[in-house]
């Protein structure tokens, strides 16, 4: 399993300390909740402070924009520094071309949906994109409960993957109310990914927090 803990749920104020802390403690990649204002109802961080971010970080930068405009804004993520960009597919004009130009620009292209969302409304582009971003909450703020519907969400994403071909190629990632508890749902469904704020962030033992992730194990079903 791979971690991607969410700065959201860092100290913002001691930044540079959170990424080196979170690095140290074993994340895989460093997960980047990108909020306009206006897709979702709070406004995080843009590009200055990710391209800031990046010239101090190691692991990869996994940058998941929750804005209403991503066929317009993508470019300037990828120039920034995302190694990996998700984009909602809610409000985006073309979300096909939309991957395609994000790995012509050599990132990775991930897709995410909201919980009320379709799953159905992910088999055009599924094919194009290296992740699937599964928002077990409604995105927009940390620290929110899981939603208990997500690890059949995860399946049913999993097995259209699979009847697609693609299912070894493609990673199915959960953001939202992710431990160690509904970590083993989601794994048990087939998540490859795990993104987690709060309970990385809060944890008193960031290293075990970590571990204990990293230890759940995944299934293809
Ligand atoms: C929510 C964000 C999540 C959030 C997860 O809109 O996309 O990445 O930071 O935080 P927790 O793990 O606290 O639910
Ligand atoms: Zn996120």
């Amino acid at each position: 399993m791979l971690v991607s803990p969410s700065i959201l749920s860092a100290d913002f104020l001691h930044l540079a300390d959170e990424l080196r802390s979170i690095e140290s403690a074993g994340a895989d990649w460093l997960h980047v909740d990108v909020m306009d204002g206006h897709f979702v109802p709070n406004l995080t961080f843009g590009l200055p402070v990710i391209k800031q971010m990046k010239s101090i970080v190691t692991k990869p930068l996994d940058v998941h924009i929750m804005v209403s405009n991503p066929d317009e804004v993508a470019a300037g993520y990828v120039d920034a520094g995302a190694d990996l960009l998700t984009f909602h597919i809610e409000p985006a004009n073309d979300p096909v071309a939309l991957a395609k130009f994000i790995k012509s620009k050599g990132a990775r292209a991930g897709v995410s949906l909201r919980p009320a969302t379709p799953v159905e409304t992910l088999e055009r582009v599924l094919p194009h994109v290296d992740l699937v971003l599964v928002m077990s909450v409604n995105p927009g703020f940390g620290g929110q409960s899981f939603m208990g519907d997500a690890p059949d969400r995860v399946k049913r994403i999993s097995a259209m993957a699979t009847r697609l071909g693609i299912r070894e190629k493609l990673k199915i990632s959960v953001d939202g109310g992710i431990n160690a508890t509904t970590g083993v749902l989601v794994g048990a469904s087939g998540a490859d990914v795990l993104v987690a704020g709060s309970s990385v962030f809060g944890a008193t033992d960031r290293v075990a927090a970590i571990a204990s992730l990293k230890a759940i194990k995944t299934s293809l079903a």
